[in-house]
């Protein structure tokens, strides 16, 4: 009840005691924390970050505004956040890395509308389905994921155990960001691999970013002077600004929102269908796409946003917040905010889109249709492919990760038994429709993969 809430509090982030967020109790239930914190502060929370103090907003209403950033008041440069200023963040503090990317992602104003039209061009081809581009790389998809079930069970009985995650949802999105890439060599393998020590910030972590970040300058730098039919020579064409740096910083971004997002979203959507007998029983291309908009919703795998700062004092929910504070966006406390649920039937809310997983306003996401298509794809052929699938492990034992943006499962263990013969797959597009590289050979993922097969691993690069 707004109405009820005491006066805002003055006090600088930095004074105001927080607790804790990446908890135990968060990685097993989120939901029940967001509500631990929504009834002792209201819909935005003062949180520690892995050491550093957030605010947290929680509530829909709040997020929204937020998201939307009227008034024009809430940026996402990250010279606006005044601790990182005032060079009162800890230097080896875990989250950093994740915003001295400074892609789009962290620009307000003509930068950033600038970013957004030249990501939107490039993307075009492989989003719009009447394009010959988006076609091919439908076709793409469905082999690398015939590909990587055909795997699972090579030279062995068409039964087994697998971990989903990393031998399925994980790999195939970024075999995907591989191919929007354009590798002409096998470096692309490469790539995905360090893409991947990155992702799980393990103690290669440091040592792979930097190999990744010179793998997209030397990608920059021979698209510049050789382009092709793959993203980063559409982004050249739709703007003629870009350094092999600033391209490259744009570049970095597609292995975590292809990889690691959408990874998330269709590790998420599997474990939704195999657990809902009613979306199992039915399923077709229309009813995964709605389960997957459902999992997005109840769900969301960038479950809290980078942050934003207010560029003046403001206030939000109980508290005065002071310019340049982080506020970090959690969209599953949005979704999970019960004055959202209590608007409207709990049973419409699961297939509204009117949700905040693929955010809102001037940073609203690029690429929800391409994300929902690979995930569809995704999806569909597994439980084609599949005769049996069942969870080797009760859903609520299933390990998340601790992680301080995504919601993702750490494996996803299953029994399957594969189907007697591979279902065909649609005919390929004229090949002559748009000229594109041709493949270079997998070698290390597929060692990678193969090392899994049946292992019984929990962490992927464990
Ligand atoms: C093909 C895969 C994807 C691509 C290429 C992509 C691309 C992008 C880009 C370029 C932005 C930055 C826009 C900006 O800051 O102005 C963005 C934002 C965003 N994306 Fe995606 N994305 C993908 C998948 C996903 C998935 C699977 C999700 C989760 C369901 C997601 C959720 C979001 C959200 C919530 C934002 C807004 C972040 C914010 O407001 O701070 N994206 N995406």
């Amino acid at each position: 009840m707004p109405g009820a809430w005491p006066p805002s509090t003055p006090e600088p982030l930095a004074s105001v005691s927080v607790e804790p967020l990446l908890t135990r109790d968060y990685d097993a239930d989120p939901a029940l924390v967001h509500d631990r914190l929504r009834a002792k502060y209201g819909p935005v929370a003062p949180v520690d970050l892995l050491g550093v103090p957030v605010w947290l907003v929680l509530g829909y209403a709040e997020v929204l505004r937020v998201m939307k950033n009227e008034g024009d008041i809430w940026s996402k440069r990250l010279d606006n956040w005044r601790a990182r200023a005032e060079g009162a963040l800890p230097p080896d503090w875990p989250v950093l890395p994740a915003f001295e990317l400074n892609s789009v992602a962290f620009q307000d104003g003509m930068t950033l509308h600038r970013l957004r039209d030249t990501w939107t061009s490039a993307l075009a081809p492989f989003q719009d389905r009447g394009h010959p581009q988006a076609q091919l790389l439908e076709d793409a998809i469905r082999r690398y994921a015939d590909d990587l079930i055909s795997l699972l069970a090579e030279g062995e009985s068409r039964t087994g155990w697998a971990d989903l995650s990393a031998q399925y949802a994980r790999p195939l999105p970024l075999m995907v960001a591989n191919r929007l890439f354009g590798f002409e060599t096998a470096r692309g393998d490469d790539v995905v691999m360090d893409t991947w020590r990155v992702l799980d910030a393990g103690p290669e972590a440091a040592a792979a970013s930097q190999r990744l970040f010179a793998a997209m300058m030397e990608l920059s730098s021979a698209k510049m002077s050789r382009p092709g039919n793959d993203l980063p020579s559409y982004m050249l064409a739709a703007n003629s600004d870009f350094t092999v740096e600033g391209l490259s910083r744009e570049l970095l971004m597609l292995p975590g929102v292809v990889g690691d997002m959408t990874g998330g979203l269709i590790c998420n959507t599997i474990l939704e269908v195999m657990t809902n007998p009613e979306v199992r029983s039915g399923l077709s291309a229309g009813t995964i796409e709605e389960t997957v908009n459902r999992v997005a919703l109840a769900n969301p795998p960038m479950a809290n946003l980078t942050f934003r700062f207010p560029t003046a004092d403001v206030r939000l929910g109980r508290f005065a917040i002071s310019a340049g504070d982080p506020v970090m966006l959690s969209v599953a406390g949005a979704h999970s905010d019960p004055l959202f649920g209590s608007a409207i039937d709990r049973e419409a809310i699961r297939s509204t889109r009117a949700h905040l997983a693929w955010g809102a306003g001037p940073h609203a996401c690029l690429a929800r249709l391409l994300a929902t298509r690979i995930t569809t794809i995704a999806v569909e052929r597994l439980f084609d492919r599949l005769d049996r699938l069942r969870l080797a492990l009760p859903a609520d034992q299933l390990p998340w990760r601790s992680s301080p943006f995504m919601r993702a499962l750490r494996s996803l263990p299953v029994d399957y038994e594969l189907a007697q013969a591979p279902a065909n797959t649609e005919p390929p597009v004229a090949a002559d429709a748009v000229t594109v590289e041709a493949e270079p050979p997998r070698s290390a993922l597929w060692r990678f993969l193969r090392g899994l097969r049946g292992s019984r691993k929990w962490s992927p690069l464990g």
